[in-house]
C-alpha cells in the first residue's frame, strides 16, 4: 500500500490544545471511520503551559517551545473505537506509563501502547487486542499565509479525509469555524 502522508493539524495548534490531540475522520470504503491524532505527554511543555489561562498566551509559550526546538513530541494517530468494546478512546485520558505513551480507555480502564497499538493492560487481553494506528510524523507544511510551519501528517493510506473536529474549546472557538 502505497503511503499517504495527509497534513492533519499545525503542531502548534495540537500542541496548545488542553487535551493535545484532535479528531479526524476518514472515509474507508462505505464507512466513515472516527480517528485522532495526539501528542506525547511532555511535562516541561505542560509547567509552561500552566503559566496562563489565556489561550493566546498559550500559543506564544508553544511556538517559543517549537522554534527552540528543544524537544518536539512524538505524536500518534489512532483509530477512536476501542478494540475491546467500542467506547471512544479520543475522548480517554493519556498518560505516559513508565515511559509508555499511553491512551487509557473510559470504559474499562484497558492501556493501548499508542506506538504499537497493542494492549499492555496485565492479564488475558494483553497483547491480544490491539487499537488501529496509523503512522504519524510532523514535517514541514506550507501555511495559507506562504509560510512554512511544523505540521502533523498522518498516513492515512487508502483512506480518504473527510474532515476533523475540534476535541477542546480553542479549536471550536478560534480556529476550526474560520
Ligand atoms: S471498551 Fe475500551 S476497554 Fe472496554
Amino acid at each position: 500500500m502505497d503511503q499517504k502522508w495527509t497534513p492533519i493539524v499545525p503542531l502548534e495548534r495540537l500542541l496548545v490544545s488542553g487535551s493535545q490531540r484532535i479528531v479526524f475522520k476518514v472515509i474507508r470504503g462505505e464507512k466513515t471511520v472516527r480517528c485522532f491524532v495526539a501528542a506525547r505527554p511532555d511535562p516541561k511543555l505542560d509547567e509552561k503551559k500552566r503559566e496562563s489561562d489565556d489561550d493566546s498566551v498559550r500559543l506564544t509559550i508553544v511556538r517559543k517551545f517549537i522554534s527552540e526546538g528543544e524537544s518536539l513530541p512524538a505524536t500518534f494517530a489512532l483509530e477512536a473505537a476501542c478494540p475491546h468494546m467500542g467506547a471512544p478512546l479520543d475522548i480517554s485520558d493519556i498518560e505516559d506509563l513508565s515511559g509508555v505513551p499511553s491512551v487509557v480507555c473510559t470504559m474499562h480502564d484497558y492501556k493501548f501502547d499508542m506506538r504499537s497499538g497493542q494492549c499492555t493492560i496485565a492479564g488475558e487481553k494483553e497483547g491480544r487486542i490491539a487499537a488501529k494506528i496509523f503512522p504519524s510524523k510532523i514535517a514541514d507544511h506550507s501555511t495559507e499565509e506562504g509560510g512554512k510551519a511544523p505540521w502533523v501528517f498522518v498516513d492515512i493510506g487508502d483512506d480518504i479525509l473527510s474532515g476533523w473536529n475540534p476535541v477542546s474549546e480553542f479549536y471550536s472557538c478560534k480556529w476550526f469555524k474560520r
